[in-house]
């Protein structure tokens, strides 16, 4: 059971093993997969189509965390919705250009707090820890965060794939400003969220709806406009908020996806 008040539920699917399984991973059961393949009968590529679009996701997360940790020489990130563990975890990625980097991960699913040992263990000791915590809860976040990171140092706070299962009704703009008033000035925002207005993919509307229809989590696609909201007052890294591919790419398999991505500075 976590804190948060579930235990791992095998028989309705969730977003971090749906999420695991499209990655290649093992974490997932039947009832995840038959999810994912009915929602991806949305999409005229199918599951081939959204496996790559959650690859180009990952892959923009190690980007960020590698622009961050390199050029504006971060050394604590705050990873919220964090996932079953997968290839380049942050701190895999910052400890690789600052071994002492600090990082605190969240997330609210059970199975991801069953792995969170594996995370811990893979890092120096005292540098990596998890928070078990709703983000709708954003102050309880914050403040079992602050067991690991010096909140009067830059912070990097890592909303990646997350927003999307706050619903308006979620205030996701008051959660993202409660976060953000926290750090001081030199903290950065990551975000990526699944776009509801590219128009190369006019059906991520229909996808959603069809994965609301199975899973435990609300998703909702935003667009550019809406996403770029969650930026307000923050100074964006250049290029903005963009389609992943062009987010800073390094050449590394980058494909079309419906997904915006975007880094920002606390001024
Ligand atoms: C699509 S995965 C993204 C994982 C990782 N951030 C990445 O981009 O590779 C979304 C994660 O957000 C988590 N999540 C969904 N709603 C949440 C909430 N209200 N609070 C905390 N985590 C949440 C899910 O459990 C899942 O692990």
């Amino acid at each position: 059971m976590s804190e948060s008040g579930s235990a791992i539920d095998r028989h309705v699917p969730h977003a971090s093993r749906i999420y695991d399984y499209l990655l290649g991973g093992s974490n997932n059961f039947e009832v995840d997969r038959q999810a994912a393949n009915a929602a991806m009968a949305a999409l005229p590529g199918g599951i081939d189509e959204i496996r790559l679009q959650v690859q180009a996701n990952r892959r923009f997360l190690g980007r960020a965390v590698r622009y961050l940790a390199d050029e504006a020489n971060i050394r604590q990130f705050l990873d919220a919705g964090t996932g079953i563990p997968s290839d380049d975890n942050v701190h895999a990625v910052a400890q690789a250009v600052a071994p002492e980097t600090r990082v605190v991960y969240s997330d609210i699913d059970p199975v991801v707090l069953a792995h969170a040992r594996e995370l811990l263990a893979s890092a120096s000791p005292g540098t990596v820890d998890y928070v078990d915590a709703d983000l709708r809860t954003p102050s309880k976040v914050l403040r079992e965060a602050r067991r690991t990171l010096d909140f009067d140092r830059p912070i990097a706070v890592m909303l990646v794939a997350v927003l999307h299962f706050l619903t308006d009704n979620d205030s996701p703009l008051g959660i993202v400003r409660e976060l953000l008033d926290a750090v001081p000035s030199g903290s950065y925002l990551v975000v990526s969220h699944m776009a509801a207005d590219h128009p190369e993919f006019p059906e991520m509307a229909d996808y959603a709806r069809r994965l609301n229809e199975v899973t435990h989590e609300t998703f909702v696609v935003r667009g550019r406009a809406d996403v770029t909201e969650f930026l307000t007052g923050l100074d964006l890294v250049e290029p903005g908020v963009v389609p992943l591919k062009e987010w800073r790419p390094d050449g590394d398999g980058l494909v079309s996806t419906a997904i915006y991505g975007a880094v920002a500075r606390k001024p």
